[in-house]
């Protein structure tokens, strides 16, 4: 496939904007994904086209590249790391990055949700159970905590483990021992944790939902991945990544994007972060038949909908513009269009919209 070529509006690093000197679309109008594609299928060399942070992470914005120097940091010690941040900015990613860089990296990478285990299970999975500890503990079953002796193992959503887990946590962190549920003996482990959590930790020991003694021991060296609003230089690289990527999966030659979408696609919030912008990408892959991506952006939630949205201007803005086009059911003009409501010329309004990456949500792209 193609290394890629964007027309300039963006901030791309350097090397991105020479090429765009050399394929220009109309000006604000086409992102092109270089037209001399082999006629082979994916080649790797795609891949290298976009600068790929480190380990699989796509992205150069600075707020990215600082995370990533922390890893680089700490990953070769064997401390505990937390990492903080939002769902879907990539902690599961990062924490496998850490095991990958450290001194662990032949041993296990084990991985544990406590979110997504009921709370009676999760201290056996934690720590494993003898044959008979509990009803239906019809065989000795092994915790993750001895499957990751050695390695390194990373518990997700960290702040969903019950105040009367913590201690035990605590203690296995502490002490690098435990037992197994219906067990006197005590286990000895050497394990490397890298928690992970979307919920604010200090805010909970406050509330005195969790543990201070637990929290400053997982808080030795915490990492906040910052949200992709705040990081919006890397949207428009992780988009071409995933166009590349579901393409290549799907068997499709993709290879523009209009620079409308890209800049609708940037301005959104993206409140479930990279996750939902990956699951977006494919859903327009799907519904792309021909060479330009066809992007369902009427499916993408207002920012006025979106949990997150953020309370800057623009987005108060944004959302309030929203709210009256829905109310004129998309109506711009006329004595009840949206812009006479909002004091504003028709075509003032639709330079806004424009700008907001605000746009009816378009029939002809649904399935
Ligand atoms: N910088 C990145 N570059 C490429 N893919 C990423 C990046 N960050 C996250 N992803 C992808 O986004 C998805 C969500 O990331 P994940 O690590 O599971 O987030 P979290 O654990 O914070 O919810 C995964 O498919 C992951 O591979
Ligand atoms: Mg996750």
């Amino acid at each position: 496939m193609a290394s890629v070529v964007y027309s300039h509006q963006f901030s791309w690093p350097a090397r991105w904007a020479e090429e765009s000197k050399t394929k220009e679309g109309a000006p604000n109008e086409i992102v092109r994904l270089d037209e001399a594609v082999p006629e082979s299928d994916a080649s790797p060399a795609t891949e290298e086209s976009i600068p790929r942070a480190f380990e699989g992470m796509i992205g150069a914005s600075e707020a990215l590249k600082s995370v990533l120097a922390h890893v680089k940091t700490v990953a070769p010690t064997d401390s505990t790391v937390l990492l903080e941040g939002e769902t879907g900015t990539g902690k599961e990613l990062i924490s496998q990055a850490i095991h990958t860089l450290s001194q662990r990296k032949t041993r296990n990478f084990v991985k544990l949700n406590c979110a997504a285990i009921p709370l009676g299970l999760l201290e056996s999975e934690l720590f494993g159970h003898e044959r008979g500890a509990f009803t239906g503990a019809i065989t000795r079953k092994i915790g993750r905590f001895e499957l990751a002796d050695k390695g390194t193992l990373f518990l997700d959503e960290v702040g969903d483990i019950p105040p009367e887990l913590q201690a035990k946590l605590l203690r296995v962190l502490q002490e690098q021992e435990f037992e197994r549920l219906g067990s006197t003996q005590t286990q000895r482990v050497d394990v490397r944790l890298v928690a992970a959590t979307n919920r604010n930790l200090a805010q909970m020991v406050s509330d005195k939902v969790f543990r201070d003694d637990l929290y400053f021991r997982l808080n030795v060296f915490p990492i906040v991945i910052p949200p992709l609003r705040e990081r919006r230089e890397d949207i428009p690289l992780l988009v071409e990544f995933f166009v590349q990527e579901f393409s290549r999966r799907m068997n499709r030659q993709i290879d523009t994007i209009l620079a409308s979408t890209m800049e609708q696609l940037t301005d959104y919030p993206w409140p479930g972060n990279i996750r939902e912008l990956q699951n977006f990408i494919e859903r327009a892959v799907i519904l792309t038949t021909g060479s330009t991506l066809r992007a369902p952006l009427g499916d993408l939630k207002s920012p006025i909908e979106s949990e997150s949205a953020g309370t800057t201007l623009k987005q108060v803005e944004s959302g309030h513009i929203l709210k009256i086009l829905r109310e004129t059911r998309w109506v711009v003009g006329g004595p009840r269009g949206a812009a006479a409501r909002l004091g504003l010329k028709r075509t003032t309004l639709l330079g806004k919209m424009r700008r907001l990456g605000l746009s009816r949500p378009s029939p002809e792209v649904a399935i």
